[in-house]
């Protein structure tokens, strides 16, 4: 505590009733502000040095020859397939997805593939946040946008029934594949039900429906390789024209049973699945596949990868490689 008063001390001598400071104090504050003033001037001189100061980040702004892809529902089964073949195609991908479904694990495989500045970045929102869509579109120069964001279950979906036609596969190389959360089992597609059965993690495949006016009484569904569809994708983003619209169907054109399905699965796996025939799944029609002859006549696309037995084969391996996953999606 201090008093103010004619009796305080002070350390610095008066000189005529001015204040005076001695020169051996001065010298020492000139060379601490001349040392800090070296030392902003070194912050900064750094700072400009560092190759992101000054020029806006790389998915800011457009850049001759390379096309940035925002993907949503890129941590998806579908999205994170349709960024690797865009990265591996030397494009720039954004990747938004807010994980609701999606693992964390599958961005982060393409980040280790794709270290390199300006080739992929991770948002992490809500489509449904309109706030936060417009910050993505101002801050990023996009130059087009591959929608695969979804809740995209066909049980959920029976409320509000949507067309599907069945993905399957995965990744060739084994980098990437499908897995669908634990607590969205129940929901999931036939593929991933016929791996959850040959690992023993259910107790069989449930089929549903055994009545339906069919060749064997089962479902016929278009089962397309993810490798497929993310070409077909690709064939339309080569050829898409700003204003115009193109809108395909993207399968084989060719339907297969479930108890069809079913069989490859048991070959692919090498188990013999236990299979429990129950009644029809409400929402499911008994015969959907595609005439994909519009995008073969206009984007000369046709599915090259698909093969039933091939397709489960090659997502057989991944997911007896990967037990658990992508482990834990948190981020
Ligand atoms: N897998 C199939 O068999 C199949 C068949 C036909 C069509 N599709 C369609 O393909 C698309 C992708 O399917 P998928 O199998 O990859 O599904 P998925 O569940 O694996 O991926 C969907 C992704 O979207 C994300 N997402 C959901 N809501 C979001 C939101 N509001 N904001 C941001 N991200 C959100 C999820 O977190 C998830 O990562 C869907 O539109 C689906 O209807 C899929």
């Amino acid at each position: 505590m201090f008093t103010r008063g004619k009796t305080q001390r002070t350390n610095r001598p008066s000189l005529g009733g001015m204040d005076y400071v001695d020169p051996v104090k001065k010298s020492g504050v000139k060379r601490k502000i001349v040392f800090a003033a070296c030392l902003v001037m070194l912050c900064i001189t750094m700072i400009k040095l560092s190759p992101s100061f000054g020029s806006p980040s790389p998915f800011s702004r457009h850049e001759a020859g390379v096309t940035h892809v925002l993907v949503t529902g890129g941590a998806g089964y579908i999205g994170s397939h349709a960024a690797l073949r865009l990265l591996r195609d030397s494009h720039r991908v954004t990747i938004v997805d807010n994980l609701s479904r999606g693992n964390l694990g599958a961005v982060k495989v393409l980040q280790n593939l794709f270290p390199e500045p300006g080739r992929l970045q991770f948002i992490y929102a809500d489509l449904g946040d309109p706030k936060a869509v417009n910050k993505i579109f101002s801050e990023n120069a996009f130059d087009a946008v591959m929608h695969f964001a979804a809740v995209a279950y066909v049980g959920e979906s029976t409320l509000d029934p949507l067309k599907y036609f069945n993905v399957i596969g995965s990744d060739p190389d084994g980098r990437l594949g499908e897995a669908p959360r634990p607590e969205l089992r129940e929901h999931g597609r036939i593929s991933g039900a016929c791996f959850d059965a040959a690992r023993g993690i259910t107790n069989g495949l449930k089929v549903r429906g055994t009545d339906y006016k069919t060749a064997d009484g089962t479902c016929i569904r278009d089962y397309i390789d993810v490798t497929d569809l993310v070409d077909a994708h690709v064939k339309a983003l080569e050829k898409a024209q700003p204003g115009e619209v193109g809108i395909y169907n993207v399968g084989t054109g060719r339907g297969r049973s479930v108890n069809e399905f079913v069989k490859a699965c048991k070959m692919a796996t090498g188990v013999n699945i236990k299979v429990d025939f129950l009644p029809r799944r409400p929402g499911d029609y008994a015969e959907v596949f595609s005439d994909p002859s519009k995008i073969l006549r206009e984007l000369n696309w046709s599915a090259q990868y698909t093969d039933l037995e091939k397709s489960l084969r090659v997502a057989w391996r991944w997911q007896k490689l990967h037990l658990n996953g992508y482990g834990p999606s948190k981020v």
